[in-house]
């Protein structure tokens, strides 16, 4: 398509037109027909309300959306993109993206996006606001359950998975879109849109590592974000929006804005009228302006009275257009509807869930569950068919959804379920009856998600007394946990045998549930976030530098960091247990040292560790590579991971892990922005989570 020749015969508003975005749902079709008729907006989100992810929408009908096309490429010559929030899922939802990250699996996770792609396409949708890409230390911020968790490079491996699932290797399927750029995940007190305070450092050495990555697998769009960085909103930014996202990573899609968020300069105290908003945003390189119409509304005249230049729209004009002809919008325009391989979205759900689900603590194996066990479950969460799936999951078909009681009663018929609020001899009736007890606990979606921040993430006092009561029995008392975020668990942790951290685990949470809990699949999930003892000790996260004193206490229980509680995690980043032991073999490194000029030349050492199945389950271990910067020109992380390999090891069996160490992985963002391997000592980690403490050391030399 010639993008140049339609940019030549379009109208001022024609051109501001294609750089607005409004709302389209069930409600206003008929309406939005007249309006595309006489104005041919460029993209239609399908939503009815801002925070349309937590609540449940009526998809427009294809037929609908369709004729709404027509209208716009029959009379304007332009097609419209729709736009939807396409999180986790359509009508048949995986995990939340928190969960997703803890399979640790970007193959799967991948699959898993085509399927979305799939389903989210055939409903017409051919662009997606995500993935979110947010590094997340704070579970008090309800959008950590949208996030990858709090590492740069799984959220790297998570960004190229999604993108790709997304896109499709030739970039026809849907329009993917890195969010929120950048720095949202560090609102101050988790508190949703507050201020983030980043450093340049801090920004290129963990915020903006995913972000290059989408970037890096072909991400058309971005979305940037409400918060401002140390006084400056990024809607605004044209030092984020220009020079680092295009001039540094490479970005050659369109950025959109989120919600209003051009509007929200004024309240940010940085525009006095919509006009100025609208001109600030577009030419800091805020190129599609979302829901609140200033761009359409404003720069019309602005243009005309020389306060802005017509080249500047042009320019976020072709990137629009260049976007709607890659993904073929010109050639075919409309969406057609096709049979869904339903079976295989389920099972791709099952699979994730499943990987997703943290093994925390199995004493005297009292997992995996017999058939002939009688199980008293406890818990309401135990029944419940809706907040298992998750925030941002408006399109959900709840008919999709298998509850935890629905799933294990599939597998057992000696499943018995009880309320703990009946009278006393009624429960302990039940109690006695039963082999062992599983209590499953969690949270409501929508305390999750956007708008949904919880100063307090410790289980409620009704959590606590179910746990109780299930103590009372004597019996071993295992606790499946369906919290989207991390919770703090502090000393309750110890009345459970055996734990499982479930998340949010999508549709078909049950199924999966019960696959683990009775042994069909060992658990393999690894925490993408640190899990808290206390949630006094927010933000606390596994790749923070050293100190000057000994206050390490994520990694060292007797630092000194706090006089009333210990400074140490329940669990650590990258943490989970399997149904199996792993022995973990020496670390082998082919060269311990090697030239700067090697490394910058793209050299890399070679890495590997054999890992023995020495327990009586087939189970896959995530051997992870962590490295430390001894000494460098600026302080450097305690830990950072550079390397995951999981692994499937039949009992008995062993398998080898295997990393390449080199530029990418040894480098930083130094005080110039610029990246760099500094020459010196790295510790070289191999083991099953951040706490491993096995190395190998690795010198890079001057030059000679
Ligand atoms: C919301 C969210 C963003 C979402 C957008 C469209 O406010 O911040 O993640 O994609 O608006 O719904």
């Amino acid at each position: 398509m010639n993008i140049e020749k339609i940019i030549e015969k379009m109208t001022l508003r024609e051109k501001l037109l294609q750089l607005s975005q409004i709302m389209l749902s069930e409600s206003n079709v008929d309406e939005m027909k007249e309006l595309i008729e006489k104005d041919c907006y460029g993209s239609l989100i399908l939503a009815a309300f801002s925070t349309t992810g937590n609540g449940d929408f009526n998809s427009v009908e294809l037929e609908k959306l369709n004729e709404i096309q027509k209208i716009a490429v029959e009379k304007h010559g332009i097609p419209i993109i729709y736009g939807h929030d396409v999180i986790h899922g359509h009508k048949i939802n995986l995990p939340i993206p928190l969960a997703l990250a803890a399979t640790f699996n970007p193959k799967l996770v991948k699959k898993g996006y085509e399927y979305v792609a799939m389903e989210a396409k055939n409903d017409g949708i051919r662009w997606t606001f995500a993935p979110m890409l947010d590094i997340s230390r704070d579970p008090r911020w309800g959008r950590i359950v949208e996030s990858t968790g709090e590492d740069p490079y799984l959220g790297c491996k998570m960004a190229e998975a999604i993108v790709k699932g997304f896109q499709g290797e030739d970039n026809t399927n849907i329009a993917a879109c890195a969010k929120h750029y950048i720095g949202y995940g560090a609102s101050e007190g988790g508190r949703d849109y507050h201020k983030a305070e980043i450093s340049d450092y801090s920004l290129r050495n963990y915020y903006l590592r995913a972000f290059k990555a989408a970037v890096d697998s072909g991400v058309m769009t971005v979305m940037s974000s409400f918060n401002e960085i140390s006084g400056q909103p990024v809607t605004s930014s044209k030092y984020l929006l220009t020079d680092v996202l295009r001039g540094e990573l490479g970005f050659d899609g369109f950025v959109i804005s989120d919600w209003e968020a051009v509007k929200q300069l004024i309240r940010q105290g940085v525009a006095e009228t919509d006009e100025e908003a609208a001109i600030l945003a577009l030419s800091a390189g805020l190129d599609m302006d979302m829901i609140d119409n200033l761009y359409i509304d404003n720069l019309e005249k602005a243009v005309h009275n020389g306060k802005i230049s017509e080249e500047i729209i042009d320019i976020a004009v072709r990137r629009v257009l260049k976007i709607k002809d890659k993904l073929g919008l010109f050639d075919n325009p409309y969406a057609e509807y096709t049979e869904l391989p339903k079976q295989e979205i389920r099972d791709v759900a099952r699979k994730c869930a499943a990987e997703s689900l943290v093994l925390l603590k199995n004493d005297n194996n009292v997992l995996p569950l017999k058939k002939d066990e009688i199980i008293c479950v406890m818990g309401s969460m135990a029944f419940d068919t809706k907040n298992i799936i998750g925030s941002w999951a408006a399109d959900a078909d709840y008919s999709e959804s298998v509850s935890v009681y629905e799933g294990l009663e599939a597998k057992s018929e000696n499943i018995i379920h009880y309320n703990c609020h009946i009278p006393e001899n009624d429960t302990m009736r039940n109690l006695n009856q039963c082999d062992k007890v599983l209590i499953v606990l969690g949270e409501a979606k929508t305390v999750t998600g956007e708008a949904n921040s919880m100063a307090k993430t410790e289980l409620t006092s009704a959590q606590k007394f179910v746990i109780d009561r299930a103590k009372e029995a004597g019996k071993p008392v295992i606790g499946v946990l369906l919290f989207g975020r991390p919770i703090a668990l502090e000393n309750n942790v110890d009345y459970f045998d055996a734990l499982i951290y479930a998340w949010h685990p999508g549709a078909q949470a049950g199924n999966a549930i019960a696959d683990v809990l009775y042994g069909e699949m060992s658990p393999s999930g690894r925490l993408p976030v640190t899990l808290p003892k206390y949630s006094g000790q927010i933000p606390i996260y596994y790749n923070c530098p050293p100190s000057g004193r000994d206050v390490d206490g994520y990694y060292n229980p007797d630092a000194y960091n706090y006089c009333d509680v210990t400074g140490r995690p329940l669990y650590p980043f990258g943490y989970g247990l399997t149904y199996t032991t792993f022995e973990y073999g020496k670390i082998n490194i082919d060269e311990s040292s090697i030239s700067i000029d090697d490394i910058n030349n793209g050299k890399k050492v070679k890495v590997n560790v054999t890992i023995r199945n020495t327990g009586s389950f087939d189970a896959a271990e995530t051997a992870q590579c962590y490295i430390r910067d001894c000494k460098s020109s600026m302080t450097r992380p305690i830990k950072e991971l550079k390397g995951f390999d999981k692994l499937f090891v039949q009992a008995g069996e062993s398998k080898t892990a295997e990393f390449e160490i080199g530029f990418e992985e040894l480098g930083f963002y130094n005080s110039n922005g610029r990246f760099v391997v500094e020459p010196g000592e790295f510790k070289i980690y191999v083991g099953k989570d951040a706490w491993c403490d096995e190395y190998v050391s690795l010198r890079v030399n001057h030059l000679y």
